[in-house]
């Protein structure tokens, strides 16, 4: 796996509390991208891969619209997964237990940064 160093994903104003996701991509280790999505939660960012713990699509249905109506778990679009925003565990659905795939992410500088590109 190559590392890379640190890239900006967006402005923190883009990233708004339980509002929509900010949407990129990341290389995995075999160099293909693989899309991923940041969200705000309580305050704080969080990314993960885009991909159901359940089938590996992606999360939204239309583009950055993750969370569910109370705006308290992003929610699969195809069967209803619903996900920690802090931890990414599946806390309800077909694959209840399992986790997103966490990225390292931080907030500095107003910007929201991808600590590395490679995954
Ligand atoms: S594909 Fe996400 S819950 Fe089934």
């Amino acid at each position: 796996m190559a590392e890379s160093a640190a890239r900006v994903i967006c402005a923190s104003s883009a990233l708004v509390e339980r509002g929509l996701a900010v949407r990129f991509t990341v290389t995995d280790a075999n160099g293909q991208q693989r899309p991923a999505l940041a969200v705000r939660y309580m305050g704080r960012v969080y990314a993960y891969l885009n991909a159901c713990q359940h089938i590996p699509v992606e999360l939204d249905l239309q583009d950055g619209n993750v969370f569910d109506l109370s705006g308290h778990y992003p929610v699969c679009s195809m069967h209803g997964a619903l996900y920690e925003p802090n931890s990414g565990r599946c806390v309800g659905g077909p694959c209840r237990g399992r986790k997103l795939t966490a990225l390292p992410v931080h907030e500095a500088d107003d910007l929201i940064w991808l600590d590395t590109d490679a995954v």
